[in-house]
């Protein structure tokens, strides 16, 4: 399959370089700019894209172009610090600058070229240095107000640099120049596409389990379901999937996926049902971090216990991992990212049952996995479901979690469902959005009668990366029919109140 490579440089849009030529449907990988070349070259790229980094071209220990690349006589497009270090490669020269120039900027293109099209385009600039003269056989082919040199390029070598980002959104036809770059100077072929994927993932599966047997545990969520869906494609009656029904699951979604495993996949399915396990051992608990290691731990064990007495003797076991979980990105605050998302992936994984990982979706982002999911039948319900929490509703009942509050905050949350789906608002508009429940009981009145009860949080965020996140200005007209329907609908409840708290300085979650 015809591949791109985007080699890393250290910048914040590395990945969404890769994102933009993989919406194009042509495979892309991200590579650090220092990975050893045959590993690169392993995938025979059609054409190479540099990315920005915080580097300065001159300075000690500034990563360059690495000379596999330009012995390759490959396409090469450079952006912005990409641009600098071709331009630095190949004798031209770069003007070493203390101010930054960013934000949006508009480009007049000077020569008709293979990459750039309208004369006149708005772009998102975000650079310090800039080129003072191109490398021989390179012609200016834009300029804006700041940087005489927007853009160049040679055509005959087939090597181009922008100054500007074509990956972010607020270069409105960035887009468009990629995939200019990608099929009129590449020419790669546009083979990603979604039953491609599903053809590859499932070849790969194959050739790693050859006639060996896998397990899978199943949570309900997107990645989870997609993996095993993927593998049982691959392997069918060799794989057992294993789900956990923790009780801490949202209205009807264990039901959702012993329906998809059971009846759209036919997969081979042990369902346990375990809340009274989960509860008994959540008693008394209030902790946050107490309620997370006691999931996690119960999980575990019920896991090993079933995958035991399944009979299913495997040597694999099937992760969810997914590609933005594995790019090894050269930003300096990579080991920050990476530490943050263990963090978050505790609980999934059984460490001592000493079975080789596959990993079917190391290669996909979410929206590829999403597509994928389709493609093998998964119903919406689970391919478009929002990211839920491991310890499930018990991090959203704060305070003890018992079966009477559980039920409460899990009425509370479909209804919190319902109506934003209803509004059209669940899918792309909230990245979250859900019901917490608690353990404040304030004064009501319902009819004639005093209350005196607890209270649920409607929280509703919009994020890119879930590390950062903002409230949802969600209109009047909806919160009020939510809240509603909470006080009529929820026994137990007399108060709605919407969380306005973006994250930082709160957090996504309460607990
Ligand atoms: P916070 O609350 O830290 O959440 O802003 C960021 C993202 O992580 C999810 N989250 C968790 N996921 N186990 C998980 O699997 C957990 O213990 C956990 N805590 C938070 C949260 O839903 C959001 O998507």
């Amino acid at each position: 399959m015809d591949a791109i490579v985007v080699l890393d440089f250290g910048s914040q849009y590395s990945q969404l370089i890769t994102r933009r030529v993989r919406e194009a449907q042509v495979y892309c990988e991200l590579f650090p700019h220092d990975t050893p070349p045959e590993r690169v070259m392993e995938l025979q790229p059609k054409g190479f894209i540099l990315s920005g980094g915080p580097a300065s071209v001159y300075e000690h220990g500034a990563p360059q172009v690495p000379p596999y690349v330009l012995e390759s006589d490959l396409p090469i497009l450079g952006i912005c610090y990409g641009m600098q270090a071709l331009t630095h490669a190949l004798g031209g020269r770069v003007a070493a600058s203390t101010e930054r120039e960013y934000g949006d900027a508009e480009i007049e293109v000077l020569i008709p070229n293979p990459i750039l099209g309208a004369e006149h385009q708005r772009v998102w600039m975000s650079h310090g240095d800039r080129i003072e003269s191109p490398p021989p056989g390179f012609q200016v082919l834009a300029r804006s107000e700041n940087s005489p040199i927007a853009a160049m390029g040679d055509e005959n070598r087939k090597r181009y640099g922008l100054q500007f980002h074509p990956e972010v959104s607020h270069t409105p036809a960035g887009g468009a120049i990629l995939r200019a770059f990608v099929f009129e100077v590449c020419n790669a072929a546009a083979e990603w596409t979604p039953a491609s994927i599903v053809e590859s993932a499932v070849a790969r599966v194959r050739a790693q389990v050859g006639d060996g047997r896998a397990i899978a545990g199943v949570s309900g969520g997107v990645d989870s379901s997609v993996a095993a869906a993927l593998v049982h494609r691959a392997i069918g009656e060799r794989l057992t999937c294993i789900f956990v029904n923790n009780g801490l699951m949202r209205h009807g979604e264990p039901e959702t996926v012993v329906q998809a495993f059971n009846q759209h996949l036919n997969a081979r399915l042990i369902a346990v049902d375990a809340t009274e396990t989960f509860l008994d051992a959540l008693s008394g608990v209030s902790d946050p971090e107490d309620k997370r290691l006691i999931i996690g731990e119960k999980f575990i064990r019920l896991f090993e216990e079933q995958a035991r007495k399944s009979g299913a003797e495997a040597e694999f076991l099937v992760q969810g991992t997914i590609y933005p979980d594995v790019v090894e990105s050269s930003a300096p605050d990579r080991h920050i990212a990476a530490r943050i998302k263990t963090h978050h992936n505790v609980g999934g994984l059984p460490p001592d049952l000493n079975l080789e990982l596959i990993e079917p979706l190391r290669y996909m982002f979410k929206d590829e996995v999403r597509a994928v999911g389709t493609q093998l039948g998964l119903p919406d319900a689970l391919v478009w479901r929002q990211p839920f929490p491991g310890p499930g509703l018990a991090v959203r009942c704060l305070g003890e979690v018992n079966l009477q509050r559980l039920l409460r905050l899990r009425e509370a949350d479909r209804i919190v469902t319902d109506e934003l789906d209803a509004a059209g608002l669940l899918r792309d508009t909230t990245a979250q959005a859900f019901a917490v429940l608690l353990p404040v009981r304030s004064v009501g009145v319902m009819g004639d009668q005093r209350t005196y009860a607890e209270t649920i949080v409607v929280r509703a965020v919009s994020t890119e990366d879930f590390m950062t996140a903002d409230w949802v200005r969600l209109p009047y007209e909806l919160l009020a029919r939510i809240s509603n329907r909470i006080v009529n609908e929820v026994d137990g409840v007399n108060r709605v109140v919407y969380d306005i708290s973006s994250k930082p300085p709160a957090t996504i979650e309460w607990e």
